[in-house]
């Protein structure tokens, strides 16, 4: 059966190219909020009885998106639904992993117990583990991983100048060893400190025989952007006169693209996990296989080992 495609909010980049390419039958929804701030939301596709779905969301700012997330669920389930499966491409609330100080939400924990008694799968992009090992650790339902490192591997591969890859942060390096391994070009880890949400310290190692290279930060999610932008500086400071950035998730909470341009950032890309003007990587390609296994459309049959909570493709 032809799974329906929805999309939270409606314009997300992937929606349309991945309905052409799974195919997917767009799922029509009418969504709006009451004076009071409460959410209307109304399906307005015919759900054959069973029919799979895939609801596409963008979970950047979350608190907003996941109650008329979590409505559609269950009205889809209401109308006769078989798998409901959740593509969020860009996976929030994974940083907060632990108690870092007494009497804190592990929210990470919380979100994952919220989505996993609503959803029947989920499929994500890098999601931010760090503590965790595997979704599998905090998600009970099929949680499976996509990588974009091939995106950034090709995009690295395609450029002929030296080029130096800098993680700002330890938790960085698991990407940027990767992708300098993957496209032959040297790294650089730095360390951070973090005192406030925008109170970042970034130290960098001895960049003295890197002059002559592109400085390329990589990092998997820029969010209030003060990562890159304290990486910038240091990099500045360092005598580093070309600085790009790359990231996978680019939520730009606080609207910072000026900021990282007026500290010599040059370039920005990121994929299209959530939609911003510098998504030059498109995920479409390395979502499609993935979608078509979850939501079952070669066959029926029940999901394999392969993508079962936990696994990366
Ligand atoms: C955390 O370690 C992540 O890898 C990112 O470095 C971090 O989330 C970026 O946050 P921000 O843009 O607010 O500095």
């Amino acid at each position: 059966m032809t799974p329906l495609l929805f999309s939270l909010p409606k314009d997300h980049a992937l929606f349309t190219p991945l309905c052409k390419g799974l195919p997917a039958i767009e799922g029509g929804l009418e969504f709006r909020r009451f004076p009071d701030g409460e959410s209307y939301l109304r399906v307005c596709s015919d759900i054959e009885p069973g029919q799979p779905v895939i609801i596409l969301a963008d979970l950047s700012r979350p608190d907003a998106r996941f109650l008329p997330l979590y409505f559609l669920c269950d009205t889809l389930k209401e109308l006769g639904a078989g798998q409901v499966g959740l593509l969020a491409p860009y996976l929030c609330y994974m940083r907060q992993d632990t108690r870092f100080h007494p009497g804190e939400a592990v929210t990470s924990r919380s979100f994952a117990h919220l989505l996993s008694h609503r959803f029947d799968w989920l499929l994500t992009v890098d999601p931010h583990l760090h503590r965790y090992h595997a979704l599998s650790d905090i998600y009970t339902i099929p949680a499976t991983t996509v990588h974009a490192t091939p995106l950034l591997v090709d995009w690295l591969r395609a450029r002929s100048e030296p080029l130096l890859l800098v993680g700002p942060d330890a938790e960085s390096e698991q990407w940027v060893s990767a992708l300098a391994q993957a496209s032959g070009h040297p790294f650089v880890v730095g360390s951070k400190q973090r005192r406030g949400d925008r109170d970042v310290h970034i130290r960098l190692p001895d960049l003295s025989g890197y002059h002559r290279h592109i400085a390329i930060m990589v990092d998997d999610v820029i969010s209030s952007g003060q990562t890159l932008l304290r990486c910038a500086r240091a990099l500045t400071d360092a005598g580093i006169e070309r600085i790009e950035a790359a990231a996978i998730h680019g939520l730009f909470a606080d609207r910072i693209e000026d900021q990282l341009q007026n500290a010599g950032v040059q370039r920005l890309i990121t994929t299209n996990s959530v939609s911003h003007p510098s998504n030059g990587l498109d995920l479409t390609p390395l979502l499609l296989e993935p979608l078509r296994q979850l939501a079952r459309l070669a066959d029926n049959r029940p999901p394999t080992p392969d993508n079962q909570a936990g696994a990366d493709i």
